[in-house]
């Protein structure tokens, strides 16, 4: 079936040829097209250009999106989706005076989370999970990556995984998997780190692999979880069963996790709240892409990444949201892209290459999604009617998505 969306104000995000991402100051650029027309067949994206280059076809359904803009959809590198039950108790807290340290050193935090999705059937987890999936499908995600790290058990870490196997699945969102064993210490393993890590690296990755479960892996690389030494055994480990890593870096403290990440061909290294000016150096002129989530650092009331400087110094950004219950329980791109402008000082078109480009880069699927480019996935947001791209992060709270396309269909709940 071919389609065709005409008068549109402005197509954002055109590419003749897909470039693998941006960095420096070419994110700065956003390529657009106005008063455009679009073209899709089946899922993908057949041709696009100006309204008065537009040759007649057979189309079998023509769209006039006057006034509006098409965008890709968002691509989020780095959430934590599939997890059970919330924390608000732990938001209350903090409110009262409790830092994000105190509450895990208390039993809350991740551990929290790892006892209830522990209890939780799989059946139910998937309901939760999909209920969330859709949330945020309709908020214009149309990749997303999703990690385990909330089972903590053989059992309840091949539970997360399958979840998101079958989310994948019966979904029209492209779901990448990362396995996140190494997140936090179960208390049973209080004063036996490295059992723990014989059990991820010896039990659960093996398994893993076997059931083809997760593309990437990743690590809580922090002080009080797992240290550098911990991330580079878990890397050599991941590497032997091809799992690219995909890392947690820099929260609360820089303790070389970037260094590690960049050593082992990390695809993205992630957070980054926390950066020294040889961690900017590291990632200089590498295949390793910066992800920084700004929802968190809003969250928690933690420093933002300093996306400036960084891109200032020529390295790419990519944007994701962090979705989990304990640090970002939002899965809201429109609300990250506004973030990264308000508190970033990122321009309206490096947050938007930032969270598509680069996004999907992060997620290893810059050849099919990420920008409009003929062969790649019909995957886009038709805006209401508004003046600008800027308009956008400008109205942050109130998302101006009118519509949803994922391959080629329209997204209706
Ligand atoms: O990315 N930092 C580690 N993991 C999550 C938060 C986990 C939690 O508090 O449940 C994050 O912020
Ligand atoms: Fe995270």
């Amino acid at each position: 079936m071919i389609t065709l969306f005409k008068n549109i104000k402005t197509l954002v995000q055109v590419e003749e040829i897909s470039k693998q991402f941006v960095s420096g100051k070419e994110m700065k650029n956003l390529p657009v097209i106005k008063n455009a027309f679009l073209i899709i067949k089946d899922e993908f994206i057949l041709d696009f250009g100006k309204m008065k280059d537009l040759k007649p076809l057979n189309f079998d359904v023509i769209i006039d999106v006057s006034g509006k803009i098409i965008l890709p959809t968002w691509c989020d590198s780095h959430t934590h989706l599939v997890y059970s039950g919330n924390r608000e108790q732990e938001f209350v807290d903090r409110i009262n005076g409790l830092s994000y340290e105190e509450i895990a050193n208390n039993g809350g935090g991740i551990l929290n989370s790892a006892k209830k999705l522990q209890q939780i059937s799989e059946a139910e987890l998937y309901k939760q999970s999909s209920k969330r999936l859709e949330e945020v499908i309709k908020l214009g995600t149309g990749a997303i990556e999703i990690k385990s790290g909330y089972g903590l058990t053989k059992e309840a870490e091949l539970k997360m995984l399958r979840v998101i196997k079958k989310l994948n699945e019966n979904y029209p969102i492209t779901i990448k998997a990362t396995f996140l064993g190494a997140h936090a210490l179960p208390l049973e393993y209080k004063n036996n780190k490295s059992g723990y890590l014989d059990l991820v690296i010896n039990e659960i990755l093996p398994e893993i692999s076997n059931e083809n479960l997760a593309e990437f892996f990743d690590v809580f690389c922090e002080t009080g979880y797992f240290d550098i030494n911990d991330t580079i055994r878990l890397l050599k480990a991941a590497k032997k069963y091809n799992l690219k890593p995909k890392i947690h870096v820099n929260q609360f403290n820089a303790i070389g996790g970037i260094q590690a990440g960049v050593e082992f061909k990390a695809l993205s290294v992630d957070h980054l709240e926390e950066m020294r000016d040889e961690d900017i150096v590291a990632l200089k002129d590498t295949k390793t892409m910066p992800v920084a989530l700004p929802s968190c650092s809003y969250f928690l009331s933690i420093p933002y990444t300093p996306a400036r400087k960084m891109i200032d110094a020529g390295l790419p950004l990519a944007l994701a949201t962090d979705y989990n219950p304990g640090s970002t329980p939002s899965g809201n791109m429109n609300f990250v892209v506004s973030t990264a402008c308000i508190k970033m000082k990122m321009t309206p078109e490096e947050a938007i290459n930032a969270a598509t480009k680069n996004g999907a880069y992060a997620m290893g699927i810059e050849k099919t999604h990420g920008s409009i480019c003929k062969g790649k996935k019909a995957n886009f947001i038709i805006t209401k009617e508004i003046p600008s791209y800027s308009f956008i992060p400008y109205s942050f709270g109130s998302p101006q998505i009118l519509k949803v396309f994922l391959e080629g269909k329209e997204i209706i709940f």
